[in-house]
């Protein structure tokens, strides 16, 4: 089992007495004061979207406003609240109203420190469930890890839930770092084999002479030193789904063997003399252009035809506007606790010079750049210096008139240029099929600085 989360508990009213901080102090919640209404919004807002609780001593609380207030902020499904009052609440109707409605337990005083401690344990058990019950029914919406808000994300995401829902290989294609492996495993969670497992190979990182026997197994005796059966990866998946990553780096005689999988659900092992059934749903994935590869011979077309009978395409991150910033953000908040420091941001140069670069290694790139620069960075903030993205910098944001768009491209064609040649100018001359003199004036004119990084 994963470590239960802490949860977190906000204090409304009169700051806590000893007995009671006591009693706060022995369960499970990571509790603070939030003695007013205002204190109690930002303590919520800062929360994020995770189950707390509230504990509310309403004992000195007599406006009606701030009662009506009160019941404003606990109202969101993801508050349990526990309320403590003065005497019998029917003579108020808010106050009845808050108690019975938005609390999930009532205490009168007089509240011994014991009575106190019960029933935080019961408000702690039941967020317990709430946030598991939550979890279970958020996860597939939010396709798991994957961050992205853009249209074209959003267009994958519709897909993903579109293929997950049916049986049929689905063939994901993508630059290398854009994502498929987290989408294959998005698919995967979201059909219905979600509960049986997923096996993902890389078929590029197993040496050739050895893809047989992990694909397929073995039988004891199938060559010297199998000494007893092994079960193939294929096999191993089994009721769930399997991803052949890279696929188009599969050996053709490895392809053979897949080729009848796909046909006809069965396998031989190593060394076999039978075949065995096996139910897995393929996913698969590659960078290398199929049908280039099919055109050139390295790679079978009815082998082809049989993985793609669905193909989803992964967007590279250039295309994906405001995820940029928000995948590194994301980044930035899941490897903050290897940062030496805690870092705040990024600076707006850094964010300018995301959004110039080209991302040729797209998420991963930006994951490594990202965790790269929490390291080097010397502010609170991270710098396109510490990115890696200097020369970037001085982008300009994205533009409107189609000279500003003239701009940008060539900026932008500059900058890259000059990044992939060590910022050798002549090279990048070269490159862009310019003079090294004529570089040099647009340099000048479009504010790019060759500086080192
Ligand atoms: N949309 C996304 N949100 C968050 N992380 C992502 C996203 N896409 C990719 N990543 C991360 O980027 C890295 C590369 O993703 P991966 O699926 O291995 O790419 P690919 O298989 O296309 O090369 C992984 O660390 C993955 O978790
Ligand atoms: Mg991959």
């Amino acid at each position: 089992m994963p470590p239960l989360p802490t949860i977190e508990l906000f204090v409304f009213g009169a700051l806590p007495s000893r007995d009671w901080r006591a009693a706060l102090d022995d369960t499970g919640f990571d509790w603070q004061p939030t003695p007013g209404v205002e204190a109690l919004r930002a303590a919520l807002r800062r929360s994020g979207d995770g189950v707390c609780g509230v504990l509310l001593d309403l004992r000195d609380i007599h406006d009606a406003t701030l009662l009506q207030e009160l019941i404003g902020e606990l109202a969101a499904p993801r508050v349990r609240s526990l309320c403590v009052q003065r005497g019998d609440a029917t003579g108020r109707p808010l106050l009845f109203e808050l108690a019975l409605r938005y609390c999930v337990d009532n205490l009168v005083e007089p509240v011994a420190p014991e009575v106190l401690r019960l029933a935080l344990d019961s408000l702690h058990r039941r967020l317990r469930l709430l946030g598991v019950a939550r979890a279970q029914r958020e996860a597939p919406a939010q396709l798991d890890e994957m961050v992205g808000a853009s249209a074209s994300m959003q267009r994958l995401f519709t897909q993903i839930e579109k293929v997950a829902a049916a049986d049929v290989p689905v063939f994901v294609a993508g630059e290398t770092g854009v994502g498929k492996e987290l989408a294959a495993r998005a698919i995967h969670r979201l059909s219905t084999r979600r509960h049986k497992p997923f096996v993902a190979i890389n078929c590029g990182a197993i040496p050739p002479h050895l893809l047989q026997s992990e694909l397929f197994g073995y039988e004891k005796g199938a060559f010297t030193g199998a000494s007893q059966r092994k079960i193939g990866r294929i096999e191993s998946a089994a009721g769930g789904t399997l991803l052949l990553d890279e696929i188009g780096d599969l050996p053709l005689d490895a392809q053979v063997g897949l080729l009848r999988f796909l046909q006809e659900g069965r396998i031989e092992r190593l060394g076999g003399t039978t075949s065995v059934q096996v139910d897995a749903r393929v996913i698969s994935a590659t960078h290398v252009d199929l049908e280039h590869a099919q055109r050139d011979g390295s790679f079978r077309s009815d082998l082809y035809h049989r993985l793609c009978v669905v193909e989803i395409d992964v967007p590279p991150l250039r295309a994906r506007d405001d995820d940029i910033e928000r995948l590194a953000r994301h980044a930035l908040e899941r490897h903050a606790r290897d940062a030496p420091r805690r870092i705040a941001g990024f600076t707006d140069d850094a964010l300018r010079a995301m959004r110039a670069h080209g991302w040729p290694g797209n998420v991963r790139e930006l994951i490594n750049r990202v965790r790269r620069a929490m390291v080097m960075c010397e502010g609170e903030h991270i710098s396109a210096a510490d990115l890696g993205l200097a020369a970037l910098a001085d982008a300009a944001p994205p533009a409107r008139s189609l000279d500003e768009v003239r701009d940008l491209a060539i900026r932008r064609a500059i900058a890259l240029a000059l990044e992939r040649n060590q910022r050798t100018v002549v090279r990048a001359a070269g490159e862009l099929g310019v003079s090294r003199a004529t570089l040099y004036r647009l340099m000048e004119r479009h504010g790019i600085a060759n500086r080192e990084i």
